[in-house]
């Protein structure tokens, strides 16, 4: 399964994903491009270490939102993607992009959804005093953080904790969860039925 994976910063998680590949963890799927809409950041030089083509699509050299997706769609589907994972992308996708790749695409968000969506969760956790957060891997809908969820971590929040220590506790988890979600999904595995979804081992 060709996965495209979407960035828009420092790509631990492209980072976790392209390490679980080289291990020969992620079963059949392979990244066959790294997009991003911003260029020169971290994650795109990690696609190239690791020898995968890369694309950056500046969303502001596009009229409309609808006109970028339209471009990441054809990007996409150009390299054969079938599988679309946001890993770190900082835009909203509209439903041209969603329809293009229908129950195909997963993001990861550093909380335990529905607690905390949108961004600066970590410090939106700390803020409302949580001691339990964690990340969530769910399929993409139209809303904010809001799809069926396939894969979460619990980690507790520690006394004393500041954003930069919660942020980097909540990523290891990340870096696990969500490339076995990623092999599942390729491995035919995960089946969606509503909001539930049931994942074989
Ligand atoms: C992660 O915390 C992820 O959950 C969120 O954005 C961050 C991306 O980090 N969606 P990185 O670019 O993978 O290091």
């Amino acid at each position: 399964m060709n996965v495209g994976v979407l960035v828009s910063g420092s790509g631990t998680n492209l980072q976790a994903i392209l390490d679980a590949g080289a291990r020969g963890q992620l079963g059949p799927a392979r990244v066959v491009v790294v997009v991003s809409n911003v260029a020169g950041v971290r994650a795109l030089a990690r696609a190239e270490a690791a020898g995968v083509p890369t694309e950056v699509l500046p969303h502001q050299q596009f009229a409309s939102r609808q006109a970028f997706d339209e471009a990441l769609v054809a990007t996409l589907k150009a390299r054969g993607v079938e599988l679309v994972a946001l890993a770190g992308f900082m835009r909203l996708v509209t439903p041209t992009f969603l329809n293009a790749f229908v129950e195909r695409v997963v993001n990861i968000h550093p909380a335990l959804l529905p607690a905390f969506p949108g961004v600066h969760a970590q410090r939106q956790a700390l803020d409302y005093g949580a001691r339990i957060t964690g990340c969530t891997v769910h399929f993409v809908d139209a809303g904010v953080d809001s799809g069926p969820i396939i894969a979460q971590a619990a980690v507790p929040v520690l006394d004393g904790d500041d954003e930069a220590a919660l942020t980097a506790r909540i990523l290891v988890e990340e870096h696990r969860v969500y490339p076995a979600a990623i092999r599942a999904i390729a491995e035919g595995r995960v089946s969606i039925d509503g909001r539930r979804v049931t994942l074989l081992s």
